[in-house]
């Protein structure tokens, strides 16, 4: 065997999972069903049914785990072609051929397009022919379910990276410890309240994960400096959102939450850094997570000071609102209070609650990091 014909085929052998697929089989001639059977079951799970309305119900039960349907066209009740169109409204990505007599061109090709057919095959047909459709079909099948297996493991991975960042930031320092994961979780619970779709409340929690990569770039002595920060260093330390931003827009999928994380400094006043945007200017999750990052600020211990009790940080950003924050942010805070005081002494159960990418990685972090987790946060808390 040539060693370009032996690729392919190892190409096409990889595709092909190791467990038994499932083909269903529509003809009103049982004498055929019986055939088919016959000829297909020692490698494939058989499915049967004597016409097109019997059909949808066996997809209807097993859309999952169906991979292959071979329907007759001429049939009583309801026909091959009626049928096929249906199939794709329970799994679009089953294959589809279709057996049929001779028929004009035109409805062979508007049967072809409606039932997204794999392939037709005129009758009467050679039992080999069929053999090697079906072969073919499932190979595509498969094909197309390790694309999709790809797709997700990727997708695993891309979240995997984002948490390992999150994580080496977070611990990067004791004081840090467990800080991104909980402005993360906070801002998500605003979130849910506002009532983002998935896709926001995701980008949402990249942008918390990631909110204060910049600070991989500052210096360790400022980072971690036991006391509070001179202005000089406070600011080096003010670059940090810039910093981060522009990390994250190399990152082509998250170009759009660049934005998020180089706000999360800045006030509803236009007093933040690093550009002074007022009010709206702010996007939304710059606003959420502004908020989110301070009231962990206040209620971390620092270095140089203890942790605020909940209630009076939520009184700070009380007096804070319309100036510090979002008004109606700030509000919608105080309203879930309850939720974000059990979500601080909860982390790790409630992140996982919240989070959607924890449902695409194994997520963990020791519960007794995050219990003792503290924050050394430059950022000026409410004060
Ligand atoms: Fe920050």
């Amino acid at each position: 065997m040539s060693y370009e014909l032996k690729k392919s085929l190892d190409t096409v052998l990889d595709f092909i999972p190791d467990e038994k697929q499932t083909l269903l089989f529509v003809d009103d001639e049982e004498n055929n069903l019986q055939l088919l059977k016959r000829t297909f079951r020692g490698k494939y799970n058989i499915l049967t049914a004597h016409n097109g309305l019997e059909a949808l119900d066996v997809v209807k039960e097993y859309a999952d785990v169906i991979s292959l349907i071979v329907s007759d066209q001429k049939m009583p009740v309801m026909e091959g072609t009626e049928f096929l169109q249906h199939v794709k409204e329970y799994n679009p990505q089953i294959i589809k051929i279709l057996l049929t007599g001779h028929v004009g061109t035109d409805i062979l090709v508007s049967a072809i397009n409606d039932c997204d057919l794999f392939q037709y095959i005129l009758k009467p047909f050679e039992l080999e022919e069929l053999k090697i459709a079906v072969e073919n079909g499932i190979v595509k099948h498969s094909m197309a379910n390790n694309n999709k297996l790809y797709y997700k493991e990727l997708r695993a991975l891309f979240y995997k990276t984002i948490k390992a960042m999150s994580n080496t930031l977070d611990t990067k320092d004791a004081y840090t410890n467990g800080h991104s994961l909980r402005v993360t979780l906070y801002s998500m619970i605003l979130a849910k309240e506002l009532h983002l779709d998935n896709q926001y409340m995701e980008d949402i929690e990249i942008a918390g994960l990631l909110h204060d990569i910049g600070k991989i770039a500052m210096p360790k002595n400022i980072l971690c400096k036991n006391g509070k920060l001179t202005d000089d260093e406070f600011k080096v330390m003010k670059s940090h959102p810039v910093k981060g931003g522009r990390i994250v827009f190399n990152i082509k999928k998250l170009q759009l939450i660049s934005s998020w994380v180089k706000t999360h400094h800045e006030k509803w006043d236009g007093r933040g850094y690093p550009e002074g945007l007022k009010g709206e200017e702010i996007p939304l999750p710059g606003r959420i997570i502004a908020l989110a990052d301070t009231y962990d600020a206040m209620t971390s211990t620092r270095s140089y000071r203890k942790a605020l009790s909940h209630e009076t940080a939520i009184e700070e950003i009380k007096r804070c609102s319309g100036t510090q924050f979002d008004p109606k942010l700030a509000e919608l805070f105080i309203s879930v209070a309850e939720e974000i005081n059990f979500a601080r002494q909860h982390p790790v159960e409630m992140y996982e609650k919240y989070s959607f990418l924890g449902k695409n990685i194994d997520f963990k972090i020791s519960s007794e990091a995050a219990a003792n987790a503290r924050v050394i946060e430059e950022t000026q808390a409410v004060q």
